[in-house]
Protein backbone atom coordinates (compact mmCIF):
# COMPACT_ATOMS: atom_id res chain seq x y z
CA UNK A 1 0.00 0.00 0.00
CA UNK A 2 1.41 3.40 -0.84
CA UNK A 3 1.91 5.83 2.34
CA UNK A 4 4.27 8.28 0.74
CA UNK A 5 5.02 10.22 -2.34
CA UNK A 6 9.15 10.89 -3.57
CA UNK A 7 9.24 13.87 -6.05
CA UNK A 8 12.36 14.35 -7.92
CA UNK A 9 12.58 18.35 -8.67
CA UNK A 10 14.07 19.24 -11.79
CA UNK A 11 11.61 18.62 -14.79
CA UNK A 12 8.60 17.08 -11.88
CA UNK A 13 8.07 20.19 -10.19
CA UNK A 14 9.58 22.76 -12.56
CA UNK A 15 10.92 23.04 -15.61
CA UNK A 16 14.24 23.69 -14.95
CA UNK A 17 14.96 20.53 -17.14
CA UNK A 18 15.86 23.18 -20.11
CA UNK A 19 17.72 25.58 -17.88
CA UNK A 20 20.31 22.65 -16.82
CA UNK A 21 20.65 21.79 -20.52
CA UNK A 22 20.57 26.04 -21.68
CA UNK A 23 23.79 25.79 -19.40
CA UNK A 24 25.42 22.70 -20.41
CA UNK A 25 25.09 23.69 -24.21
CA UNK A 26 26.57 26.78 -23.27
CA UNK A 27 29.48 25.35 -21.85
CA UNK A 28 29.94 22.67 -24.22
CA UNK A 29 29.50 25.03 -27.06
CA UNK A 30 32.52 27.35 -25.25
CA UNK A 31 34.60 24.37 -25.49
CA UNK A 32 34.02 23.86 -29.52
CA UNK A 33 31.21 21.03 -29.20
CA UNK A 34 27.66 20.80 -29.04
CA UNK A 35 25.13 18.43 -27.42
CA UNK A 36 21.88 17.57 -28.74
CA UNK A 37 18.45 17.32 -27.03
CA UNK A 38 18.66 13.38 -27.10
CA UNK A 39 22.07 13.64 -25.39
CA UNK A 40 20.67 15.53 -22.79
CA UNK A 41 18.04 12.71 -21.87
CA UNK A 42 20.83 10.85 -20.43
CA UNK A 43 22.06 13.73 -18.03
CA UNK A 44 18.50 14.04 -16.65
CA UNK A 45 18.63 12.83 -13.01
CA UNK A 46 22.96 13.35 -13.25
CA UNK A 47 25.02 14.63 -10.63
CA UNK A 48 26.74 17.97 -11.71
CA UNK A 49 30.29 16.49 -11.42
CA UNK A 50 28.95 13.53 -13.59
CA UNK A 51 27.22 15.23 -15.63
CA UNK A 52 30.46 17.25 -16.69
CA UNK A 53 32.65 14.09 -17.19
CA UNK A 54 30.15 12.73 -19.35
CA UNK A 55 29.33 16.12 -21.31
CA UNK A 56 33.15 16.40 -21.82
CA UNK A 57 33.90 12.57 -22.46
CA UNK A 58 30.68 13.13 -25.25
CA UNK A 59 32.94 15.83 -26.69
CA UNK A 60 36.18 14.36 -26.57
CA UNK A 61 38.04 16.75 -24.01
CA UNK A 62 40.42 16.34 -21.92
CA UNK A 63 40.55 18.74 -19.41
CA UNK A 64 42.77 19.20 -15.64
CA UNK A 65 40.84 18.62 -12.77
CA UNK A 66 41.05 22.56 -12.13
CA UNK A 67 39.21 23.38 -14.79
CA UNK A 68 36.84 20.87 -14.60
CA UNK A 69 35.64 22.51 -11.28
CA UNK A 70 36.09 25.84 -13.08
CA UNK A 71 33.70 24.99 -15.31
CA UNK A 72 30.87 23.48 -13.40
CA UNK A 73 31.05 26.23 -11.26
CA UNK A 74 30.33 28.54 -14.29
CA UNK A 75 27.81 26.24 -15.17
CA UNK A 76 25.75 26.52 -11.97
CA UNK A 77 26.53 30.21 -12.00
CA UNK A 78 24.68 30.48 -15.46
CA UNK A 79 21.80 28.53 -14.42
CA UNK A 80 21.35 29.83 -11.14
CA UNK A 81 20.70 33.34 -13.20
CA UNK A 82 17.46 31.50 -14.49
CA UNK A 83 16.49 30.45 -11.16
CA UNK A 84 17.21 33.55 -9.59
CA UNK A 85 14.19 34.83 -12.19
CA UNK A 86 11.65 32.30 -10.78
CA UNK A 87 8.30 32.36 -8.77
CA UNK A 88 5.79 30.28 -7.61
CA UNK A 89 4.05 30.90 -11.41
CA UNK A 90 6.83 28.08 -12.35
CA UNK A 91 5.28 25.48 -10.89
CA UNK A 92 4.65 23.33 -13.51
CA UNK A 93 0.52 22.30 -14.24
CA UNK A 94 -0.93 20.20 -12.00
CA UNK A 95 1.53 19.67 -8.86
CA UNK A 96 0.44 22.45 -6.49
CA UNK A 97 -3.20 20.38 -6.79
CA UNK A 98 -1.39 17.18 -6.91
CA UNK A 99 0.53 18.04 -3.43
CA UNK A 100 -2.94 19.43 -2.27
CA UNK A 101 -4.51 16.52 -3.19
CA UNK A 102 -1.47 14.05 -1.32
CA UNK A 103 -2.12 16.33 1.74
CA UNK A 104 -5.93 15.86 1.72
CA UNK A 105 -5.52 12.25 1.87
CA UNK A 106 -2.88 11.93 4.73
CA UNK A 107 -0.11 10.80 2.21
CA UNK A 108 3.40 11.29 3.84
CA UNK A 109 6.24 13.20 0.92
CA UNK A 110 9.70 13.80 -0.12
CA UNK A 111 12.03 15.38 -2.27
CA UNK A 112 14.39 13.13 -3.96
CA UNK A 113 16.96 15.33 -6.03
CA UNK A 114 20.17 15.07 -7.03
CA UNK A 115 20.38 18.65 -7.13
CA UNK A 116 22.35 20.79 -4.60
CA UNK A 117 20.18 23.58 -5.83
CA UNK A 118 17.05 22.15 -4.24
CA UNK A 119 16.64 24.42 -1.28
CA UNK A 120 17.14 27.46 -3.15
CA UNK A 121 14.53 26.92 -6.05
CA UNK A 122 11.62 25.08 -3.27
CA UNK A 123 12.30 28.71 -1.32
CA UNK A 124 11.74 30.72 -4.47
CA UNK A 125 8.45 28.73 -5.79
CA UNK A 126 7.13 28.78 -2.22
CA UNK A 127 7.21 25.18 -1.78
CA UNK A 128 9.44 24.01 1.00
CA UNK A 129 6.88 23.66 3.75
CA UNK A 130 5.24 21.67 1.87
CA UNK A 131 7.22 19.09 2.03
CA UNK A 132 7.77 16.40 5.19
CA UNK A 133 11.49 15.54 4.29
CA UNK A 134 14.24 17.07 1.48
CA UNK A 135 16.81 14.44 0.40
CA UNK A 136 18.76 16.67 -2.41
CA UNK A 137 22.25 16.62 -3.77
CA UNK A 138 23.71 18.03 -0.62
CA UNK A 139 22.75 15.07 1.04
CA UNK A 140 23.18 11.90 -0.91
CA UNK A 141 26.88 10.56 -2.07
CA UNK A 142 25.63 8.31 -5.06
CA UNK A 143 23.98 9.43 -8.17
CA UNK A 144 20.60 7.93 -9.74
CA UNK A 145 20.51 5.55 -11.00
CA UNK A 146 22.09 4.44 -7.81
CA UNK A 147 18.54 4.36 -5.42
CA UNK A 148 20.36 6.10 -2.51
CA UNK A 149 18.71 9.56 -2.82
CA UNK A 150 15.05 7.05 -2.72
CA UNK A 151 16.26 4.68 0.13
CA UNK A 152 16.90 8.04 2.20
CA UNK A 153 13.54 9.50 1.18
CA UNK A 154 11.90 6.24 2.73
CA UNK A 155 13.76 6.59 5.67
CA UNK A 156 13.17 10.39 6.44
CA UNK A 157 9.28 9.75 5.83
CA UNK A 158 9.75 6.62 8.04
CA UNK A 159 8.24 4.39 5.64
CA UNK A 160 8.95 0.99 3.83
CA UNK A 161 10.41 1.23 0.77
CA UNK A 162 7.55 -0.43 -1.08
CA UNK A 163 5.40 1.81 0.33
CA UNK A 164 6.72 4.73 -1.73
CA UNK A 165 6.09 5.92 -5.30
CA UNK A 166 8.34 7.95 -6.97
CA UNK A 167 7.64 10.72 -9.22
CA UNK A 168 10.20 11.14 -11.84
CA UNK A 169 11.31 12.39 -15.65
CA UNK A 170 14.70 11.02 -15.73
CA UNK A 171 15.31 7.73 -16.96
CA UNK A 172 18.18 7.22 -14.71
CA UNK A 173 15.76 8.27 -11.87
CA UNK A 174 13.36 5.83 -13.03
CA UNK A 175 16.03 2.90 -12.37
CA UNK A 176 16.79 4.53 -9.18
CA UNK A 177 12.99 3.87 -7.94
CA UNK A 178 13.36 0.68 -8.96
CA UNK A 179 16.88 -0.18 -7.47
CA UNK A 180 15.45 0.85 -4.40
CA UNK A 181 11.88 -1.50 -4.73
CA UNK A 182 9.85 1.05 -5.75
CA UNK A 183 7.40 1.81 -8.11
CA UNK A 184 7.72 5.15 -10.36
CA UNK A 185 5.27 7.45 -12.38
CA UNK A 186 7.19 8.92 -15.56
CA UNK A 187 6.41 12.58 -16.66
CA UNK A 188 7.15 12.34 -20.53
CA UNK A 189 6.92 10.07 -23.39
CA UNK A 190 6.92 6.50 -23.52
CA UNK A 191 10.05 7.14 -25.74
CA UNK A 192 12.41 9.04 -23.21
CA UNK A 193 10.96 6.68 -20.25
CA UNK A 194 10.09 3.56 -21.67
CA UNK A 195 11.51 1.89 -18.05
CA UNK A 196 8.16 3.67 -16.33
CA UNK A 197 5.66 2.00 -14.45
CA UNK A 198 2.98 4.55 -15.73
CA UNK A 199 3.36 7.79 -18.27
CA UNK A 200 1.93 10.95 -17.74
CA UNK A 201 2.61 14.00 -19.88
CA UNK A 202 1.98 16.08 -16.64
CA UNK A 203 -0.18 15.92 -13.66
CA UNK A 204 -2.60 19.07 -15.07
CA UNK A 205 -6.09 17.55 -14.42
CA UNK A 206 -4.65 14.40 -12.89
CA UNK A 207 -7.09 12.92 -9.96
CA UNK A 208 -4.84 11.10 -7.64
CA UNK A 209 -7.15 8.03 -7.13
CA UNK A 210 -7.61 7.19 -11.03
CA UNK A 211 -3.71 7.35 -10.62
CA UNK A 212 -3.30 5.02 -7.78
CA UNK A 213 -6.04 2.89 -9.35
CA UNK A 214 -3.66 2.80 -12.79
CA UNK A 215 -0.34 1.35 -10.80
C1 LIG B 1 19.14 16.83 -11.36
C2 LIG B 1 19.08 17.27 -12.81
O1 LIG B 1 17.88 17.00 -10.77
O2 LIG B 1 20.10 17.59 -10.64
C3 LIG B 1 20.46 17.24 -13.45
O3 LIG B 1 18.20 16.41 -13.52
C4 LIG B 1 21.43 18.06 -12.60
O4 LIG B 1 20.38 17.75 -14.76
C5 LIG B 1 21.43 17.53 -11.16
O5 LIG B 1 22.74 17.98 -13.13
C6 LIG B 1 22.36 18.32 -10.24
O6 LIG B 1 21.88 19.63 -10.13
P1 LIG B 1 22.67 20.85 -9.49
O7 LIG B 1 21.57 21.89 -9.34
O8 LIG B 1 23.19 20.39 -8.17
O9 LIG B 1 23.73 21.24 -10.42
MG1 LIG C 1 14.40 15.43 -13.11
Amino acid sequence: MIKGFLFDLDGVIVDTAVYHYQAWRRMANELGFDISEEFNETLKGISRMDSIARILEHGKVSLPEERILELAKLKNEWYLEEVEKMTSANVLPGIQELISQLKAGGYKISLGSASKNAPKILERIGLAPEFDAIVDGNSVKKSKPDPEVFIKGAEALNLKNEECLVIEDAFAGIEAAHAAGMKAIGIGTKENLPNADLILASFEEVKLEDLLKEL
